[in-house]
């Protein structure tokens, strides 16, 4: 395994690699991984010749008051686990080497950005968008594996791969989960003790949802208020949203049907958690 921080040694090392006839699969991450991302890893070690992740905590997609520098780190680590998961290359740049001065394009989401965590993180998607365009044209990667616990990070990406004719394959992997229930996730370790036994509700909350709607409960509101007040009841933590939207449109539905996404988002004291589950109704 080779880390490499230049986007000329990067570029040239998959130009090598194509020419071989490799076949390229990525996955982009901010690091301090966990195994939800060695089980993205793992399906693309199991698809593709030639395997890159990227650590890069990305400034772009983090608005001013939020975790930026205390988003966890610890490259050593990282570097040690992808080794084991059989990774070919790890694409670490600094800051400097991704913008180099202020950008004089940047990638604008226009949809499915006014709801869920585009509602409360303003600008979030386009850094997003902005970042992965420029990664998927460093790594030029045949597929691309994204873990659904993002789903609106799915969403945006399906979006922009298409939107720009990125010859790409979005690959989505389902929620790794602690044996709890928790969606695993970098920010979990910034949990208070307290709180990291009350955060499982949130999973458990969307499983009781979900029961009701498989029971025949049609009725936004009552479904939501289930998820509400155990949530309220059971945390300390303050909801910042609870909603029910199509997948993977992101449109406001009257009728519960088709492909559904139950998805929350809840603050914690130092930490902000989301989760979500996707149901197809028919
Ligand atoms: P990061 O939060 O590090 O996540 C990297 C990838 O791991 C994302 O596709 C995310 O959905 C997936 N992932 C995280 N927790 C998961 C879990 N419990 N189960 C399955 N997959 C999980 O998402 C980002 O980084 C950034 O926005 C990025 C795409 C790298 C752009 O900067």
């Amino acid at each position: 395994m080779r880390v490499i921080t230049t986007i000329e040694e990067m570029q040239s090392t998959i130009t090598q690699a194509k020419n071989s006839g490799q076949s390229i699969g990525y996955v982009p991450t901010m690091g301090f991984l966990h195994e939800g991302h060695l089980t993205l890893i793992e399906k693309a070690r199991g698809e593709n010749d030639v395997v890159v992740i990227s650590i890069f905590v990305n400034p772009l997609q983090f608005g001013p008051t939020e975790d930026f520098s205390s988003y966890p780190r610890d490259f050593e680590h990282d570097k040690w686990l992808a080794e084991q998961q059989g990774v070919d290359f790890i694409f670490h740049p600094s800051v400097e080497e991704m913008y180099p001065r202020s950008s004089s394009v940047t990638v604008k989401v226009n949809e499915r950005t006014d709801v869920l965590c585009g509602k409360s993180r303003p600008d979030h998607f386009d850094g997003v968008a902005t970042v992965l365009t420029k990664l998927f044209n460093i790594i030029q990667p045949e597929k691309v594996y994204f873990g659904t616990k993002d789903a609106q990070q799915v969403a945006v990406v399906e979006g922009l791969v298409n939107d720009f004719h990125i010859p790409i394959k979005v690959i989505p992997v389902e929620t790794v989960r602690e044996s709890d229930g928790l969606a695993k996730s970098s920010r979990n370790v910034n949990l208070l003790p307290k709180e990291r036994e009350q955060a499982p509700v949130l999973y458990q909350s969307l499983l009781s949802a979900k029961k009701l709607i498989l029971e025949g409960e049609r009725n936004h509101e009552k479904i939501i208020s289930i998820i509400k007040e155990m949530i309220t009841e059971k945390t300390d933590g303050i909801i910042d949203y609870i909603d029910i939207y199509s997948y993977p449109m992101l449109e406001e539905i009257q009728l519960l049907e088709g492909k559904i996404i139950i998805a929350l988002a809840v603050k914690f004291s130092k930490v902000r958690l989301i989760d979500n589950i996707i149901l197809e109704i028919s």
